[in-house]
C-alpha cells in the first residue's frame, strides 16, 4: 500500500505495438526503466513502473487481418505469447501492464476527451495531407522522400520507405497550437523535463518553428479499430491519443482518484527518441488543456543500431532477446546494455563485446571476487565471518571506495546515467581484486601470528560483498540475491529491504555470521554461440 509519507517513484516505458514479437530494442527500454526504477525502491521510495500495450489503429488492424484473425485476437495472442513472457526473460519487475484495450482505459480515455471537447480544446475540421500507418503519424511533405525501386515517382515514409497514404476526412482537432508558449514555458522552467539535452535542444527547436492542431480522429469509414469519440460514433480516437493516456488510465485516472493523486506526475517517462515530440510536446499539451500536472522528466534514449541502422521490425534487422538470455542468462543481458552504451546515445550491439565483458567484467572481475572471498572464508574461519581487529590504511581505504561508490552511483541514477553509476560500484568490485592481491590472504593463513590480520582482511572483503549486493542489486538481481544470501546467511533479512545508504554504512554484516554456499553466477560459457 502507497504510503504517503515516503516519496513515490513512477515510471514508464512506452507501450509497445502488437504487430509483432519484441526485440532487443524493446528490451533495452525495459531493462533501463527497471533498474532506474529497482534503484529508488531500492532507496526506500514507493517505486511503482509501468509497462504495456498499444493495442489499436491501422497498424494492428492489417497485421491482424494479414493473419487472419480478429485484431483484439491477435492483441491477446501477441501479449500472451510474447510480450508478457519477455517480462520474465528479462526479469523485470514493473507493478502493472496495461493494454489499451482494457475497459480502465477505454473508458477514462471517452472521459478525457470529453473533458477536452467541454473546456474547448476539441473543434471539427477537415484534414487533408499524408498519413504513414507504419509510424500511425500524420506526415507533412518535409517528412517524406521520393521512393525508390517499386516505388518510383511516389513518396515514401522516410523511416519506413513505403508510400504514405493521402487522407481527406473530415476529423476533430486538438488545438495544439495554442499550446507553444506554454510548453517553452515549461522546458524554460523545467530544464529537465527532456532529457538528456540533445533531446531538449530538438524539442525546442521543434517547438519554437511553431505547432499546427493535431487530428486526434479517424472516420470510421476507413476503419474501426479504436475508441469511439464520446460524442460521435461515427470516428475513432487516433491511435497515439488514445495510447499516450495509458499513463494515467493505469493508475485511476478518472475512477481512483486516490491512486492518481499518490503517483502522478510520473517521475520518469523512458522512451526511444523515436517518439521523443510525442511524449516532449503532444503529451505534455494535453495535460495542460486538461489541467493535470506534466511529468517530471521525459527520457528520450538512443537507438540500438545493428549493421550501423536502427535494429528494427518493419526492416527484419531485429533481434531477439531469448537469443542473448538462452546463453547469457537474464543478468547478463541486463548488464550488457546497460554498462556498453551510454543511455542516451545509440549503440551497436555485438555478441563479441557481451562475450567479452560477460568473461572478463562479470564472471572473471565480479564471479570470481565473491567466490575467492567466500571460500577463504569457508576454508580459515569454517564459514564463520571472523571479526575485524585494527583496521590500516588499506582496509579503511576500501571503505572509502564503498562510501564513494554508493555516494556518486545514487547521484548518477538522479541523472539516468545508469552507465555512470554502474561504473562507479565497478570501482569496488576492481579495488577489492586489488585489495585481495596486495594482502595475500592465502599468505597469512600460513602462519597463527597473522590470524587477526587474516581475520580483518577477510571482514573488509565480505562488508565488500555485502555493499556490492545492495549497489548491484538494481542491475544484476539474480546473482546479487545468490550472493546477498550467501555472505549474510540470513542474518540480515531480505535484500531487498537493504536500503542503497547501508551499504555505504561499515561494520553492518555480524561477526560470527555462518555463510552459506554460493551458488555459480557466472558459469562459463562454452564456445557454441560464437557466430550466431
Ligand atoms: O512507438 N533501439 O511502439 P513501438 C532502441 N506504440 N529502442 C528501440 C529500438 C531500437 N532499435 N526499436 C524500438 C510505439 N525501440 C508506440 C508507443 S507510447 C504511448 C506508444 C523501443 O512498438 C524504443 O523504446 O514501435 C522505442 O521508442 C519503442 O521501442 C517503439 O516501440
Ligand atoms: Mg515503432
Amino acid at each position: 500500500m502507497p504510503n504517503s509519507t515516503v516519496k513515490s517513484f513512477y515510471s514508464t516505458t512506452p507501450i509497445f505495438y502488437v504487430n509483432d514479437a519484441p526485440h532487443i530494442g524493446h528490451a533495452y527500454t525495459e531493462v533501463a526503466t527497471d533498474v532506474v526504477t529497482r534503484w529508488h525502491a531500492q532507496r526506500g521510495e514507493n517505486a511503482f513502473m509501468l509497462t504495456g500495450t498499444d493495442e489499436h489503429g491501422e497498424k494492428i488492424l492489417r497485421t491482424a487481418a494479414a493473419n487472419k484473425t480478429e485484431p483484439k485476437d491477435w492483441a491477446d495472442k501477441l501479449v500472451h505469447d510474447a510480450w508478457l513472457p519477455l517480462l520474465d526473460t528479462i526479469d523485470i519487475r514493473n507493478s502493472d501492464f496495461i493494454r489499451t484495450t482494457e475497459p480502465r482505459h477505454e473508458k477514462n480515455v471517452q472521459k478525457f476527451l470529453q473533458h477536452l471537447y467541454d473546456s474547448g480544446f476539441i473543434y471539427q475540421g477537415s484534414y487533408e495531407g499524408n498519413y504513414c500507418v507504419g509510424c500511425e503519424e500524420y506526415k507533412t511533405d518535409g517528412d517524406l522522400l521520393d521512393g525508390e525501386g517499386a516505388f518510383e515517382g511516389q513518396p515514401v515514409c522516410a523511416i519506413h520507405s513505403k508510400p504514405v497514404e493521402k487522407l481527406k476526412e473530415t476529423n476533430y482537432f486538438f488545438k495544439l497550437s495554442e499550446f507553444q508558449e506554454p510548453l517553452l514555458d515549461l522546458y524554460s522552467r523545467e530544464p529537465d523535463f527532456v532529457a538528456p539535452d540533445s533531446a531538449r535542444n530538438e524539442v525546442v527547436s521543434f517547438v519554437r518553428r511553431g505547432l499546427d492542431d493535431l487530428s486526434i480522429s479517424r472516420s470510421k469509414e476507413k476503419f474501426d479499430w479504436g475508441i469511439d469519440i464520446p460524442w460521435d460514433d461515427s470516428h475513432i480516437t487516433y491511435v497515439w491519443f488514445d495510447a499516450l493516456l495509458n499513463y494515467i488510465t493505469a493508475i485511476g485516472y478518472g475512477e481512483d482518484e486516490e491512486k492518481f493523486r499518490s503517483l502522478w506526475p510520473a517521475s520518469l517517462q523512458v522512451v526511444g527518441k523515436d517518439i521523443l515530440r510525442f511524449h516532449a510536446v503532444i503529451w505534455p499539451a494535453m495535460l495542460m488543456a486538461a489541467g493535470l500536472p506534466t511529468p517530471k522528466q521525459v527520457f528520450g534514449h538512443g537507438w540500438l543500431l545493428v549493421g550501423g541502422e536502427k535494429m528494427s521490425k518493419s526492416k527484419l534487422t531485429g533481434i531477439a532477446p531469448e537469443q542473448i538470455t538462452d546463453t547469457f542468462g537474464s543478468d547478463a543481458f541486463r548488464y550488457y546494455f546497460m554498462k556498453a552504451i551510454a543511455f542516451g546515445q545509440d549503440g551497436s550491439f555485438s555478441w563479441e563485446d557481451l562475450s567479452a565483458r560477460y568473461q572478463s567484467e562479470l564472471a572473471n572481475g565480479f564471479g570470481n571476487l565473491a567466490s575467492r572471498v567466500l571460500a577463504m572464508v569457508s576454508r580459515y574461519f569454517d564459514g564463520t565471518i571472523p571479526a575485524p581487529a585494527e583496521y590500516t590504511d588499506a582496509d579503511k581505504a576500501i571503505m572509502e571506495v564503498v562510501r564513494k561508490a554508493t555516494e556518486d552511483a545514487d547521484a548518477s541514477i538522479e541523472r539516468v546515467a545508469i552507465q555512470d553509476a554502474i561504473t562507479s560500484i565497478w570501482t569496488l568490485v576492481d579495488e577489492l581484486n586489488n585489495y585481495i592481491t596486495v594482502s595475500e590472504p592465502w599468505v597469512l593463513a600460513k602462519s597463527d601470528e597473522n590470524r587477526a590480520r587474516l581475520g580483518t582482511v577477510l571482514y573488509v572483503c565480505s562488508e565488500g560483498l555485502r555493499a556490492l549486493s545492495i549497489l548491484l542489486a538494481p542491475v544484476i538481481p539474480k546473482a546479487t540475491g545468490k550472493l546477498w544470501a550467501a555472505v549474510t546467511g540470513g542474518s540480515l533479512g531480505a535484500l531487498d529491504d537493504a536500503t542503497i545508504s547501508s551499504a555505504a554504512e561499515w561494520g553492518v554484516l555480524p561477526v560470527g555470521t555462518k555463510i552459506a554456499e554460493l551458488e555459480p553466477l557466472f558459469p562459463r560459457i562454452e564456445a557454441e554461440t560464437e557466430g550466431k
